[in-house]
């Protein structure tokens, strides 16, 4: 059997850190992506081992379909004043400010509203996450109505970086749970300023919202491939 590799061990490792936050009683706020992916197993094992009695609220249809084929008890974001605790991946994380970028698994819209809907937001990560400024490694996903798309990602290119259409593997467009493209606007980093980047993106009409959030986020755990984690707390 192959080894897990680093980063499998680095997200494993920041989900178990993160699923022990979650208590009988709260409400949830569930992630897409990979590392969000071993959260649901853990805390699936918890409910069922432990009895513990939650509700989650998926950010993404993928998610929902996962969270449902392992028993998680879910529920809509309407009738709930507020979440508990979300918990969520990230694309990189600017060590600094905690403002992070989302998206590349292209569920951002939702994500960004159930981060905003948390009492806690926490972001799960391997090391390979942490950055000293956005914008380097990864472009910035945005969201965009299909209606004159072209046009607003022209827009978009304006503040700068170039804005390529997301495909999927058939040469298609992407489209979101929402029914949206998704534009990757490449060589925007290094950010200097991403709370204004963010503001000047969803300012554009056309646009739906921005993989960038810099909304605080409340703590973050980092796994390593030693199989350890770490919390850091967001900077003063
Ligand atoms: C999904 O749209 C993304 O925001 C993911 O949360 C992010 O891409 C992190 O995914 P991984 O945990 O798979 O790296």
């Amino acid at each position: 059997m192959t080894p897990p590799d680093a980063a499998e061990v680095g997200k494993r490792a920041a989900a178990e850190a993160a699923t022990a936050l979650i208590e009988s009683g709260m409400v949830i706020g569930l992630g897409t992506g990979s590392t969000v992916a071993f959260v649901l197993d853990l805390l699936a094992r918890r409910i069922h081992k432990e009895g513990l009695t939650v509700a989650g609220v998926p950010t993404s249809l993928y998610t929902e379909e996962r969270a449902r084929a392992l028993g998680i008890p879910l529920t809509d974001l309407d009738p709930v004043r507020a979440l508990d605790l979300a918990i969520d991946g990230a694309d990189e994380i600017e060590t600094r400010t905690f403002s992070i970028i989302k998206g590349l698994g292209g569920a951002l819209l939702r994500e960004k509203i159930v981060a905003f809907s948390a009492q806690r937001f926490v972001v799960v990560a391997d090391e390979s996450k942490l950055v000293p400024q956005l914008g380097v490694r990864v472009p910035v996903p945005v969201e965009i109505v299909r209606f004159a798309h072209a046009a607003t990602a022209r827009r978009i290119e304006q503040l700068g970086g170039r804005a390529v259409l997301r495909l999927k593997a058939g040469g298609e467009p992407f489209v979101t749970d929402n029914g949206n493209f998704i534009y990757d606007v490449y060589a925007l980093g290094p950010i200097a300023d991403p709370a204004r980047l963010e503001r000047d993106i969803a300012a554009i009409p056309g646009v739906v919202e921005s993989g960038l959030f810099t909304l605080g986020v409340a703590s973050v755990f980092v796994g390593y491939a030693s199989g350890t984690a770490r919390m850091l707390r967001a900077p003063a």
